[in-house]
């Protein structure tokens, strides 16, 4: 199974993917290799999740700025600030702070809001995940503090990505953004939707292909899950095993990426986070945000914690990864990729 990059290269990895044929062993060599280079070691996020206007009309997607079903609302940055505070005291050392493309977040309270946690938190990461932006934006969140960058790339095939976003949004915008997030010293998160609709087996070749042009230090995938106030409302869910097999097969190929066992995957099955973190999987994002709020960061239906309190998914994530045999990791848990690059900056 080492030679799961040949198989990319000749065409042979659509059996290894989208057939329970070669499964056992594939998940057997991912675990092997997720051992080998991260340990047992499961890094947990602090998600805050601060604020779901959304200026952008993705299809797929319920917080799409068409869906006036939705009520929407903002954590101010003392909000924010304290959810980090309780993230801190949980024994949180990452905060994922992600919105929807909302424009009275601007440049400059991103990067207030940024300082503000690295002050107050030296010893922790702060990842951004708020869309698209200039390259000199990306620069003044990066030099404010801000360690890492999450910006899916949702499918790396120009017809595809027209079938799920308004045609005013370009792939090759999206594509550049991660470019230069890399290029200004980012820790970089792509990723796309397993199952999406009008996904081809062919695209998500297309997508492992992309992935390897980038070579990004963090890849999450999950299942698409549909939402009732979406124009994708009827169309089928992403398959659980394709996502698993996914999950093992970017472990083989990225052994030093970081990959979430996503929200999305605990969606569609009730252990789902479990199984992605036996297939290879080395992180979780468990969320920070206040309860009262969670509901209504509906990217899709039946989104699972959206009833409880921080400390309740923090107690359950780490009862989940101890049972399925792995180590709940208390450090900022960076991607070996970029400690890597770090190092050989200093010596070279
Ligand atoms: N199902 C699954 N994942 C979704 N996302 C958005 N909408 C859905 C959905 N309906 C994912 C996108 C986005 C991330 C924040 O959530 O990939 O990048
Ligand atoms: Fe949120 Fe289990 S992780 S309740």
């Amino acid at each position: 199974m080492n030679k799961i990059t040949d198989l990319l290269d000749n065409g042979g990895l659509k059996d290894v993917i989208f057939s329970a044929q070669y499964e056992k062993e594939l998940f057997i060599e991912a675990d092997k290799t997720r051992r080998a280079v991260y340990g047992t070691d499961v890094y947990l996020r602090g998600l805050i999740e601060f604020s779901n206007y959304c200026k952008n009309d993705c299809l797929y997607c319920g917080i799409r700025n068409s869906n006036k079903n939705l009520k929407r609302y903002r954590l101010s940055p003392e909000e924010i600030v304290s959810c980090c505070e309780n993230g801190y005291k949980l024994g949180f050392r990452t905060f994922v702070l992600q919105s929807g493309e909302d424009s009275f977040f601007t440049d400059k309270i991103i990067c207030g809001i940024v300082a503000s946690i690295k002050e107050k938190f030296s010893d922790c990461a702060v990842t951004l995940s708020v869309g698209e932006k200039t390259k000199e934006t990306y620069r003044s969140f990066f030099s404010a503090g801000a360690d890492r960058y999450l910006l899916r790339h949702e499918t790396a095939n120009e017809e595809h990505y027209r079938k799920l976003h308004p045609q005013y949004m370009k792939l090759s915008e999206r594509k550049q953004c991660l470019f230069d997030l890399k290029e200004i010293g980012f820790q970089v998160g792509a990723g796309f939707m397993v199952g999406s609709p009008y996904q081809t087996q062919e695209n998500i070749i297309e997508d492992l292909i992309f992935l390897r042009k980038l070579n990004p230090d963090m890849i999450g995938i999950g299942p698409f899950i549909n939402h009732a106030d979406t124009p994708f409302a009827s169309f089928p869910n992403g398959s659980l095993e394709v996502t698993l097999r996914l999950i093992a097969v970017l472990r083989l190929l990225f052994p030093f990426a970081l990959i979430p066992a996503t929200t999305a995957l605990g969606t569609i099955a009730h252990n789902g986070r479990e199984l992605g973190l036996k297939a290879g999987a080395n992180v979780v994002m468990p969320n920070l945000s206040p309860t009262e709020i969670r509901k209504l960061y509906s990217l899709y239906d039946n989104k699972i914690c959206t009833g409880d309190e921080a400390a309740e998914c923090r107690r359950c994530i780490e009862h989940r990864i101890i049972k399925a045999g792995y180590n709940a990791a208390v450090s900022r848990g960076d991607s070996k990729l970029w400690t890597k690059s770090q190092n050989k900056n200093t010596t070279d």
